[in-house]
């Protein structure tokens, strides 16, 4: 998913204001221009006792501004120029100092200035909050927080962690991955603003005794990937997942089990509260009826032990037959004859929406295709990488919450 350019097309304006952070600001710059973005820094006369201007025009190929006198401008208004061009004005790392100047309104040197002139209803303002944990803490820079959400900037972060001071808690920059997803985020469409979004995904493991269980390949990747998109769409994410290694995406609400009976149990007190079921997992059809508490070991006969199996109970169909039941997505990973196996399996479940995709083909990959079946007929969704798969779905399913009135 490295190459994809999610932020084609978009002309940042990163500013920099003074803090230790500003080491990532170079990182930032380096993921943002990765990710498609043009990047025109700005720093504050602070931001370049921390890092140099020199580091930043590299990075990002263009020269830094740093005061408000600069004469290349021909009108001499940087502030304006550099504001009206911006698609967004992101100020990573942002001090205490800088977010006070914010509310105030003030501009006696660039950042603030363009800030300030910026319009503010088509170029909006994001700010990294990065500071010691006692500044942040501190009633001022709560005031100023809120002042500034109430002014409609968007305030991302910050995480606890190690400072650089030596203390540990809240402040610290968030790291600069995760400010260009916010930034991807921020300009997806919200398709499901105010939408509740459950979601299962990755396998189950039931376990035979202490040692050993039956699972599947299934990563979880698929899932994951849409739990991000519904999130960057404006949902309110919790993601219900199996044993996988794969990073919360964030702002998502997680809850980790192991057995397709945890996973059901998770579910089913939630479901009715969401207003999405997207039922991704593998969920293991069959569990032995009981885990032998100890190891099963051979006994030298050359026979191996019976394990006796129970049905699990289907997650998907029980929602679906909800009296409040959310609106629902399966999920089908076939082997083959995809569309017969995946609208036999749409009728079975009773749900709306039904995904096909080839299992072997998919599990584990980076990429996938998938084949929406519904009422009307089926689509496909070609070959991509999951995230934009997962876009593409979300869109869909979007589009069925809320229909055209005609
Ligand atoms: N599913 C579920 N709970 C189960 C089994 C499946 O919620 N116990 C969901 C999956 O998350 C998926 C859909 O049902 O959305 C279809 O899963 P799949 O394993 O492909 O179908 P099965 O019902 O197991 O059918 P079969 O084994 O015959 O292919």
């Amino acid at each position: 998913m490295a190459d994809r350019l999610d932020l084609s097309g978009r002309h940042i304006v990163l500013g920099l204001s003074g803090g230790i952070a500003c080491y990532k600001a170079a990182e930032l710059a380096r993921e943002l221009v990765k990710a498609g973005a043009t990047v025109q820094v700005v720093m504050t006369e602070a931001a370049t006792h921390f890092i140099t201007p020199v580091t930043m025009q590299a990075l990002t190929n263009r020269p830094v501004y740093t005061h408000q006198w600069d004469p290349r401008e021909a009108n001499h208004m940087a502030h304006i120029n550099l504001s009206r061009e911006a698609d967004a004005v992101l100020v990573a790392p942002a001090s205490a100092d800088f977010m006070a100047k914010l509310v105030h309104g003030r501009a006696d040197e660039i950042l603030s200035l363009l800030c300030l002139a910026r319009p503010a209803e088509r170029v909006p303002l994001l700010v990294a909050p990065a500071m010691n944990r006692e500044m942040w803490a501190h009633p001022a820079t709560q005031r100023n927080v809120a002042a500034l959400r109430a002014d409609g900037v968007s305030v991302l972060g910050p995480a606890a962690g190690d400072q650089a001071c030596g203390e540990v808690g809240d402040g610290r920059m968030l790291e600069a991955a995760e400010l260009r997803d916010e930034l991807i985020a921020f300009f997806q469409p919200k398709r499901l603003a105010g939408q509740r979004v459950l979601i299962t995904a990755g396998p189950t493991f039931e376990a035979i005794d202490p040692v050993r269980g039956i699972t599947n390949h299934s990563s979880g990747k698929m899932g994951f990937a849409i739990a991000r998109a519904a999130q960057e769409a404006g949902a309110q994410v919790t993601l219900v997942a199996g044993p996988v290694h794969l990073p919360t995406p964030a702002h998502v609400r997680r809850i980790d089990v192991q057995s397709a009976l945890q996973m059901h149990d998770a579910v089913m007190p939630l479901a009715a509260a969401h207003d999405v079921f997207i039922a991704t997992a593998a969920v293991a059809d069959w569990r032995p009826v009981a885990a032998a508490e100890q190891k099963l070991k051979k006994d030298g006969s050359g026979r191996p032990p019976a394990i006796e199996m129970v049905e699990n109970p289907d997650i998907l169909a029980v929602v679906a037959r909800l009296p409040q039941r959310p609106y629902c997505v399966g999920f089908a990973a076939e082997s083959h004859d995809l569309l017969r196996h995946a609208q036999d399996k749409r009728a079975r479940k009773q749900v709306p929406l039904l995904v096909g995709n080839l299992g072997p083909a998919t599990f584990g990959q980076d990429t996938n295709a998938l084949l929406l079946v519904d009422e009307h007929g089926h689509r496909e969704l070609p070959q991509a990488d999951k995230l934009t798969l997962a876009r593409q779905l979300v869109a869909e399913i979007a589009t069925r919450l809320t229909p055209p009135t005609r």
